[in-house]
């Protein structure tokens, strides 16, 4: 077991998925960080604006048991300031990245989590739309 871990997400209408990630993260280290997209970087990576603003995205996390601190992660290429930054031991991901940062590796540990089947943000706002 590490000491600080850290992951990154936009977490966009809180679902099981998103708690699940959460908590396997914390047990990995000590404490766990979370790096919540902006609005702005959420557009880039997912192509729509988010339903829950950053504030209110950062506050929901923030508000977690297993979740010590968060931040708003303006851009992907920060990883690297991030990691540095909070003096990362860990980096958690969903393996909807995997292998994406292996880069990393030299600098902390590099997990990636199997996602939960079945539930996304995506299909959520699908669902709720039909
Ligand atoms: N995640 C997960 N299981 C799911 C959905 C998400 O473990 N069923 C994880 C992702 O792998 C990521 C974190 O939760 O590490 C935040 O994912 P995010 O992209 O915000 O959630 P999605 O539900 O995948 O959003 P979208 O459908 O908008 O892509």
């Amino acid at each position: 077991m590490h000491g600080t871990v850290l992951t990154f997400g936009t977490f966009d209408v809180f679902h099981v998925g998103h708690l699940r990630i959460l908590e396997r993260a914390a047990s990995c280290g000590v404490r766990l960080i979370v790096g919540v997209s902006t609005d702005q970087l959420s557009i880039v990576k997912k192509g729509r604006p988010p339903v829950y603003t950053q504030a209110e995205r950062c506050e929901i996390i923030g508000a977690l048991k297993c979740v010590e601190e968060v931040f708003l992660e303006e851009s992907l290429e920060l990883k690297r300031d991030y990691i540095l930054h909070y003096k990362a031991n860990t980096l958690v991901m969903g393996d909807d990245w995997l292998g994406k940062f292996d880069e990393f590796e030299s600098m902390c540990k590099v997990v990636y989590l199997t996602r939960t089947p079945a539930i996304s943000t995506t299909e959520i706002i699908e669902k709720i739309r039909v």
